[in-house]
């Protein structure tokens, strides 16, 4: 029978991968906890319609990347695309975000269905933070200052770029929509199929287009700048200003614009160029009429998502985790001989009450004595604690407690004493 395989694009997580993953997964919560952050958890699937109202109808991701589906009672349902829609759906319906300032974060998969390449797959996942009912921009720049931290900790930060625009607000950028379709009309000969077809739809797509051709018209086409309000002009001043004095540098890139609709002003990502052409880690912005679009009152809003497996390959192949968080064994029990099973099964619980934080691996299913003692050295273990029948036979049980390196040092030890006597074979 033919085996099954993974949906392409849908990543296992393998137990040597997964110590990058956790090591990621627990500099997150770390880092998030010292800012405040708070947790939320909302569900994988929800109504299409909310995606399509808060990311747009004309986007990529609308259009042609959903996992969508009628379930049984003819609703349209869409596997989750990205968070910071669920997460402002959540808060609405529980009364979270009305008056009330909030800082919050979630992880978990996101599904998209793209062309799968490296760094980019239809199944992956997104750690995010959203920060509601403060106008900014100290908490846009205490957000990037978050992720910024987060570099620092993971020794990334020479890896990434902070890019940052300003995209304006809803007004302005209607005006500028309608001065660049004006100017892309008379240019139609040199753009491609896509281009034509959103030109009139979201001509500001148009702006971060891969096509040369496309490119060059662009180049000749009016900015985005000249049609910003002096409002938003002053925010994404304060905003510079604000990342000059502590420190965090960022480059800007007037054809950043995002492929999510709900953005509004600030917008950024980083980039690094360690990982070809999915080089953007983390991307996020300002999105203050969201929550309103969404049927609530008008709540300003920030945040950020960092696409885990980008960070996770460029922690593996810059070799960015530290050697300790592959260790999973310290002591290795080795058993010989059946009878002693429920001894060596009451030492290692003991030695796991005893050392909370070591890892203690009881060998299971017999063996012989080379095999089990190879099997030690093999998980890495520091200590070998050896139950021997043999040794005990009408002779209270002793064991043996043996230093995995070159020394090979040993002492003999009654079953009573292993807890303590391991703490110098530890040095602890
Ligand atoms: P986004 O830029 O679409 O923004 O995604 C954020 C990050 O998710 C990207 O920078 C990338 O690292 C990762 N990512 C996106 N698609 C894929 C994929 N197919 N495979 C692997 N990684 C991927 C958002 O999703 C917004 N919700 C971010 C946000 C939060 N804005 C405000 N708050």
């Amino acid at each position: 029978m033919k085996k099954l395989q993974a949906i392409r694009g849908m990543n296992d997580v393998l137990p040597d991968q997964s110590v990058t993953w956790q090591f990621l997964e627990n500099t997150f919560s770390t880092v998030v906890k010292r800012f405040g952050y708070r947790e939320i958890r909302f569900p994988i699937v929800e109504q299409t319609q909310l995606f399509t109202r808060s990311i747009g109808e004309v986007t990529d991701i609308v259009e042609k990347e959903m996992y969508s589906f009628d379930d049984r009672n003819g609703v349209n349902l869409s596997l989750r695309p990205e968070g910071t829609a669920g997460c402002v759906r959540a808060g609405e319906q529980h009364g979270l975000f009305y008056n009330q300032q909030r800082r919050l974060w979630y992880q978990g998969p996101m599904f998209r269905h793209e062309r799968p390449q490296k760094g980019r797959y239809r199944q992956f996942h997104q750690f995010g933070v959203e920060a509601l009912g403060m106008p900014g921009p100290d908490i846009d720049v205490e957000v990037l200052q978050l992720a910024h931290m987060l570099w620092q900790e993971l020794k990334l930060t020479e890896h990434l770029t902070l890019e940052i625009n300003n995209i304006g607000n809803s007004e302005d950028r209607k005006a500028y929509a309608k001065s660049l379709t004006e100017f892309l009309t008379t240019k139609t000969e040199m753009l491609d199929e896509d281009a034509l077809s959103r030109m009139h739809s979201n001509p500001m797509r148009l702006l971060d287009s891969k096509n040369p051709e496309v490119q060059s018209v662009i180049n000749a086409a009016p900015i985005l700048s000249d049609f910003l309000s002096e409002a938003s002009k002053s925010h994404y001043t304060k905003l510079k200003d604000m990342l000059d004095s502590i420190g965090i540098n960022y480059i800007e890139n007037a054809r950043l614009v995002r492929g999510l609709d709900y953005y509004n002003n600030c917008v950024y990502e980083w980039t690094t160029d360690a990982l070809g052409a999915q080089g953007s880690v983390c991307g996020g912005g300002r999105y203050d009429g969201l929550v309103k679009q969404l049927g609530g009152k008008e709540t300003y809003a920030c945040g950020f998502a960092i696409g885990m497996e980008r960070l996770v390959l460029m922690l593996d192949s810059l070799e960015k985790v530290p050697s300790s968080e592959h260790k999973q064994i310290d002591i290795f029990i080795v058993i010989i001989g059946e009878k002693l099973i429920p001894q060596g099964l009451s030492v290692a619980s003991k030695i796991r009450n005893e050392y909370p934080n070591l890892g203690t691996l009881c060998h299971c299913g017999g063996g012989k004595f080379n095999s089990q003692l190879k099997k030690a050295y093999s998980c890495g273990a520091d200590v070998a604690v050896i139950l021997e029948e043999e040794s005990c036979e009408g002779k209270p049980i002793n064991a043996k407690i043996r230093q995995l390196d070159d020394s090979n040092e040993s002492k003999v030890v009654e079953i009573s004493e292993i807890s303590q006597e391991l703490r110098s074979f530890l040095s602890i």
